[in-house]
């Protein structure tokens, strides 16, 4: 339609070979008063076999970010792919909203100067022919707002340095999510985790002069519990130097990120409570810097979890795993089922997966097999990896219960069987995303810095369990 009123110029491009469709070309065409509106953007969405909803995510964030290079403010769309495309329509309309606010975001809290290029679009409008359809559409749009806001709170939270985002600073942008969402609020003090028996994270704040907090939040939208209440556990390194273990000095600051799992627990619940689905879900963050003082956890220290299980720190730099075992034992003694656990846990995970996909193990194939559905659906990609017995060798002390380091063969699988020991056989899955948490180069609907990965794909997991069971 557009292209008749233009007098046939999208056609003229397509056949000249300067306009292909290729996936995220875009064309500027300026309508010379046949249209109502001045500029119409030709979209490439690639190949129509091919089309799908990560294809619509990405295009919708490359358009996104075209509108704001030009300064364009109001922009009208179809609802690509719901057409010919054959996507559903709230699935479609979803993508657009996800891609246009995730690829728009940036993170400029400490920049004194506005950019030159403004703040971008402050409009999309969706069209739509067929009434029957702007329900669905106007439902995908609404989730797709909620889950997108979500992501760029854990953005914003890992993206912080790691002076701006201490452990009670993080409990404190925790509680302000809660309070603006009705989700319940907790946060458990030194002493609290001394009565408790969390050695693991009290022998990680050793080093540190930041006091430690174990960030609780908690969603009821089944107030009778007819279904089991699901946990969610996310690692709240704030800083890891690797403490006495210390890491080299280039590219350390990278660990300022090392709380992206516990940043997109606290994100993934905001999403969940304005979603509101029927589940009950209790999400825990111990939060903690990982640093060298002189009070710190030395090689060869000896600290009991909260399970009364023994431990041998042969690397302080095996931290994450420490901090873990505290929240997956608290999961287990409680009756959490399932219990997703998510951290970025190795850099042997990029070594394996590169910075393409999580890592996923579990000890039960149907907890697996649904994160992963989960992934697939968010465009958030995860592959699963062995927990094999075998495995259990690795972790193995002479002095204590467990070490904490399993050498130097099958690093991620070691660090997840340690955290098998304290989750037992409780029914869970531990998402490795140490890869994915963070990017070098703006791609799709995802700038440089922290992706906000897996936000979404945990939102869809509590959202599918809280409908199929
Ligand atoms: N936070 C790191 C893992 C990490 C590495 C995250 C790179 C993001 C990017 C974790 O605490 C760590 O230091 N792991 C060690 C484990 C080793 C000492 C067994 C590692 O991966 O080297
Ligand atoms: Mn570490
Ligand atoms: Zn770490």
């Amino acid at each position: 339609a557009v292209d008749k009123a233009l007098g046939g110029v999208i056609g003229e491009l397509m056949r000249d070979g300067e306009m292909k469709g290729k996936r995220g070309e875009l064309t500027l065409i300026h309508t010379q008063g046949k249209m109502p509106s001045k500029r119409v953007v030709v979209a490439g969405l690639g190949k129509q076999e091919r089309l799908d909803t990560d294809a619509v995510r990405s295009v919708s964030a490359e358009i996104a970010r075209f509108l704001r290079r030009r300064g364009i403010k109001k922009a009208a769309s179809v609802v690509h792919g719901a057409g010919a495309g054959g996507l559903a329509p709230d699935d479609s309309a979803q993508a657009i909203a996800e891609g246009a606010l995730l690829g728009l975001y940036r993170f400029r809290a400490h920049l004194s100067k506005e950019d030159d290029n403004g703040k971008g679009p402050e409009e999309l409008l969706l069209l739509e022919r067929e009434a029957e359809r702007l329900p669905a559409i106007e439902r995908g749009i609404e989730r797709g707002r909620i889950v997108a806001e979500a992501a760029a709170l854990a953005r914003d939270l890992v993206n912080e340095p790691s002076n701006y985002m201490t452990p009670t600073i993080l409990a404190e942008r925790a509680r302000q999510a809660a309070e603006s969402c009705g989700l319940e609020f907790n946060v458990l003090e030194r002493e609290h985790m001394e009565a408790l028996g969390m050695g693991g994270v009290l022998g990680v704040a050793k080093g540190s002069h930041q006091p430690p907090k174990f960030i609780i939040l908690g969603y009821k939208g089944d107030p009778w519990g007819i279904r089991s209440t699901l946990g969610l556990v996310g690692k709240g390194i704030t800083f890891d130097s690797g403490g006495v273990s210390l890491k080299p000095a280039e590219g350390m600051q990278a660990m300022k990120t090392d709380m992206a799992g516990g940043a997109a627990v606290i994100a993934a619940m905001q999403a969940i409570a304005r979603l509101k689905p029927v589940i009950n879900v209790l999400a825990f963050v111990p939060a903690t810097e990982n640093m060298p003082g002189g009070g710190a956890q030395k090689p060869g220290d000896l600290l009991v979890a909260m399970n009364g299980k023994t431990v041998e720190v042969e690397n302080t730099d095996a931290e994450g795993r420490l901090i873990l075992a505290d929240a997956l034992s608290w999961a287990h003694r409680l009756g959490l089922r399932p219990v997703i656990d998510v951290a970025t846990l190795t850099g042997a995970i990029s070594v394996t997966l590169g910075k393409v996909a999580a890592g996923v193990f579990a000890n039960d194939q149907e907890v697996a097999d649904r994160i992963v559905a989960a992934g697939k659906h968010a465009g958030e990609k995860m592959w699963q990896l062995p927990l094999w017995e075998e495995y259990k060798e690795l972790n193995k002390s002479t002095v204590a219960d467990l070490k904490n380091t399993g050498g130097r063969l099958a690093g991620s699988i070691a660090a997840a069987q340690f955290l098998h020991e304290f989750i037992e056989e409780t029914p869970w899955a531990h998402l490795d995303i140490a890869g994915v948490a963070t990017t070098e180069s703006e791609k799709g609907w995802e700038p440089r810095g922290a992706t906000g990965q897996p936000v979404r794909s945990l939102v869809n997991f509590v959202l599918d369990y809280a409908e199929q069971r």
